[in-house]
């Protein structure tokens, strides 16, 4: 079983033998990977851990609903807490330590006047629905680094503007941390898992793997052809039709460079080099938004 911590002073003490120098004047560094979640863990979270362990001698899991990415009328209060059954699945994966500190452990004054901005990157994709989400995200994750010190931290990149943003903040605070994505873990059917998957009624989780059909169909017509740009957006606006038409409200279905730039800003548009994009859709299904994301190798100007 996973050692759990509620407490930053006792979860730093339990990790300070791993690193540096012993009493005894040698060096025992083992390497420690984190893996955040917000709980309520599914096979995609083990998954990362499986990744964690296979890269890192201690991987410490952190459990934590965090308020502060979590916008008004947002599912804060309703987010599935299932604390028992996630340590019992770390277990299987042979977790080390599972870190779940209660909110006034975290943010001692909340929300906390010391703000993390995640700046321009945010103006689009989840960020234009979820204002302030990232801000939320860069405060609890730069926290947790403070906190584990670890030499690597493992995320999904089924939240790929979030993995992105993690790269920035590593970068811009010169965090000595390995930032890894993880692929996306998907069901039989092809539904990316996600903890708000459980949102879905029956019907609605018969529709779910919709939106992976069609980021893939999207994905092969792209790469198939060579299309005018003309061409492509009339591409993206049928398979924004066909999502639509089978009851998902779409919050965003878009295609970006790998570092969320507009395609045309790094290369030019009439350059017919292959270029390797991704498109990236958020769309609700009932009270579920799904987020999935589809990369695409392009030969035509987009
Ligand atoms: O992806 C998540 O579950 C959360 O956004 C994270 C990274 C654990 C921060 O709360």
């Amino acid at each position: 079983m996973p050692i759990v911590h509620h407490r930053i002073s006792t979860l730093r003490d339990a990790l300070q033998p791993y690193r540096g120098l012993q009493n005894d004047g040698q060096s025992r560094s083992q390497r420690i990977a984190l893996v955040p979640t917000m709980g309520n863990l599914h096979a995609g979270h083990l998954e990362l851990v499986r990744i964690a362990k296979q890269r890192a001698e201690v991987v410490v899991v952190s459990i934590f609903v965090n308020p502060t990415q979590f916008g008004v009328g947002e599912d804060f209060d309703s987010y599935p807490r299932t604390l028992d059954e996630d340590i019992a699945k770390l277990a299987t994966v042979d977790a080390d330590y599972v870190f779940a500190p209660s909110i006034d452990e975290m943010y001692p004054v909340l929300p906390p006047p010391t703000t993390v901005l995640a700046g321009a990157i945010t103006d689009q994709l989840c960020g234009q629905t979820r204002p302030g989400h990232f801000d939320g995200v860069g405060i609890v994750v730069a926290k947790l680094f403070n906190i584990v010190q670890p030499d690597m931290a493992i995320f999904g990149q089924k939240d790929y503007q979030q993995l992105a943003i993690i790269k920035q903040l590593v970068r811009d605070l010169s965090y000595p941390i390995e930032i890894v994505g993880a692929p996306i873990v998907r069901a039989d059917d092809g539904l990316a898992l996600s903890s708000r998957n459980q949102y879905l009624s029956e019907t609605e989780r018969q529709i779910a793997p919709i939106l992976h059909q069609e980021l893939q169909r999207l994905a092969h017509e792209l790469e198939n052809h060579t299309l005018s740009v003309q061409e492509s957006k009339a591409l993206l606006a049928k398979a924004h039709n066909r999502i639509t038409e089978v009851g998902f409200v779409i919050d965003y279905l878009e295609i970006k460079t790998e570092s969320l730039d507009a395609p045309r800003h790094t290369t030019d548009s009439f350059n017919v080099e292959r270029k390797d994009l991704i498109i990236l859709v958020a769309a609700w299904l009932g009270r579920a938004r799904l987020l999935d994301n589809q990369r695409v190798t392009v030969n035509q100007p987009l």
